[in-house]
């Protein structure tokens, strides 16, 4: 017995301690044919009717003094293509669940008007619809995708929306859609078959949405039979395992292409605390939430393994970000928040952990785009600033569609008030063109971290650095200072033959690319 205890507190101290030598991590990238290609879609955004993400943000109307195309912003259409957002989901959230696509089609002013229950209580005039946020996905280069109405709609309904979208032969639905002046089908490849359906998607058991999923996948044909659909189920509240189990277990793989992963970073669901004014208390257990995602994605994973050895069926983050408290004076039911140094720290690491598992994760979407929740964007009228998040989303995008440099390393810790966090987060990938990238995050709100990379093996020979930081993490772009944190040259490293030896400011995000 004594024994037992001796050896578990061995493996308990060992686990603490930093194996980093004198100080330094070594972290190991390597080259590896059999790695996965990192999906560009990880990189994906999240637009609900959800206070001003869609009126007030994205869509103002034609009619606006905001310079629009057929209503939607430019200056919002040229950062995010900037941006090389790779897709957008739409139109919810729970919203989805209670929205009934044909409201949104046809002349505007005959629209009918619903309540949107969820959010705020306020009159949906159905001025946004299908065509509106299919053209500015086209007007974005970003693939849609669709969230279907499986709460209160039907099967014919969802069925009848992929026609509507999708068929380009003659049908009632696709007859409908150039009647409403679209000749050629938007092809829609992403299709969600309900949301949060343990939730505000229905309240419902996984035994009961595996049954209700297999009827809706069955009958959402995309009518040309060429397979180009993707049809995705709701996922998992955080780390309910079971919900994956069952679904893996009672779905045809072939009847699944994604299954998603709801995931917020939140202190605590009753004290969420305050986007801007936190102390390191905050800070430290935000962080703790965000981090959870590596646990959640490699169990996930493991479920999934278990009924799709091949890695068929994708795993699809459709949700996931820092939730905080509203804005003083903001509608509550509006979730607007601020967007700090944490935010980004914050999705440098998520965004890092979703790289590293690009074998299981192909799709990830961050809540939300704009004026919701981590935005990557927010409006006050006619101004529109980018926010940390942005910043560390388009620095990151080098990693779309690269191949991913497996990465190897004992992280030091991050602790506070004897609680502990590792301290680097980081991962790599190499370029259709050979160029690489290592992006590297200090979640440490104190200290510097010193880390040396040995690139001899990796085929590049000249290396440049880019950082984002401030001087206080509670720092934030207002719309009196848009531009407070931005991207920088980082010059806190330096190349030895072939050993990078890189000092890391504390909560800070590096991205170092080799050519
Ligand atoms: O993103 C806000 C809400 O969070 C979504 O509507 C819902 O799916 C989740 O609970």
């Amino acid at each position: 017995m004594k024994k037992a205890l001796l050896i578990t507190f061995l493996i308990t101290i060992c686990s603490q301690v930093n194996f980093a030598q004198g100080g330094v991590t070594v972290v190991t990238v390597k080259n590896n044919a059999d790695a996965p290609i990192i999906n560009k879609n990880i990189y994906g955004h999240f637009a609900e009717h959800l206070g001003r993400s869609i009126y007030g943000g994205f869509f103002v109307g034609d009619t606006s003094k905001i310079p629009n195309t057929k209503g939607v912003r430019n200056d919002i259409i040229k950062a995010l293509k900037e941006l090389k957002i790779p897709n957008l989901r739409w139109p919810g959230g729970c919203f989805a669940d209670t929205y009934h696509w044909k409201d949104g089609i046809g002349p505007q002013p005959e629209r009918p008007t619903i309540v949107n229950k969820w959010w705020g209580g306020t009159t949906e005039d159905n001025s946004f619809g299908t065509h509106d946020f299919l053209n500015m996905c086209e007007l974005l280069g970003a693939e849609p995708y669709l969230s279907g109405n499986v709460g209160s709609g039907t099967v014919q309904e969802l069925a009848d929306w992929v026609q509507y979208t999708n068929f380009s032969g003659k049908s009632p639905m696709s007859d409908l859609r150039k009647k409403n002046g679209r000749k050629e089908p938007w092809k829609v490849k992403f299709w969600g078959i309900g949301n949060e359906a343990w939730g505000c998607g229905g309240n419902m058991t996984a035994e009961y949405y595996a049954n209700e999923y297999r009827k809706y996948a069955t009958f959402m044909s995309d009518w040309e039979n060429t397979g180009g659909i993707t049809r995705i189920a709701s996922g998992s509240n955080s780390a309910d395992y079971n919900w994956t189990e069952v679904l893996m277990k009672n779905i045809p793989i072939n009847m699944l292409g994604g299954l998603g992963v709801h995931h917020y970073a939140v202190i605590d669901w009753g004290k969420k605390g305050d986007g801007v004014n936190f102390t390191e208390d905050g800070y430290f257990h935000t962080m703790q939430s965000a981090l959870k995602m590596e646990e959640l994605v490699t169990k996930h994973s493991a479920i999934m393994d278990k009924y799709d050895p091949e890695k068929k069926v994708a795993m699809i983050v459709d949700e996931w970000g820092a939730w905080y408290e509203v804005e003083q004076g903001t509608n509550p039911g509006f979730l607007y928040q601020q967007n700090t140094m944490r935010d980004a720290v914050l999705a440098g690491a998520t965004l890092n952990i979703f790289n590293n598992h690009a074998d299981r994760v192909r799709m990830a979407n961050l809540a939300q785009c704009v004026n919701v929740l981590q935005a990557v964007i927010l409006t006050d009228k006619a101004k529109m600033i980018t926010t940390p998040t942005y910043h560390v989303m388009k620095l990151y995008s080098v990693h779309q569609d690269a191949k991913l440099l497996p990465i190897s390393f004992q992280s030091p810790l991050y602790t506070f008030n004897g609680e502990t966090l590792p301290a680097i987060s980081a991962s790599a990938s190499k370029d259709k063109n050979g160029a690489v990238h290592i992006s590297l995050v200090n979640v440490d709100a104190k200290n510097k971290n010193k880390i040396e990379i040995d690139v001899n093996d990796l085929g590049v020979k000249n290396f440049t650095g880019t950082i984002i930081t401030s001087a206080k993490l509670q720092d934030y772009n207002s719309f009196d200072t848009p531009n407070k944190i931005v991207p920088t040259v980082f010059k806190g490293f330096e190349n030895k033959k072939g050993k990078l030896e890189i000092t890391i400011p504390p909560f800070s995000v590096v991205v170092l690319e080799g050519k």
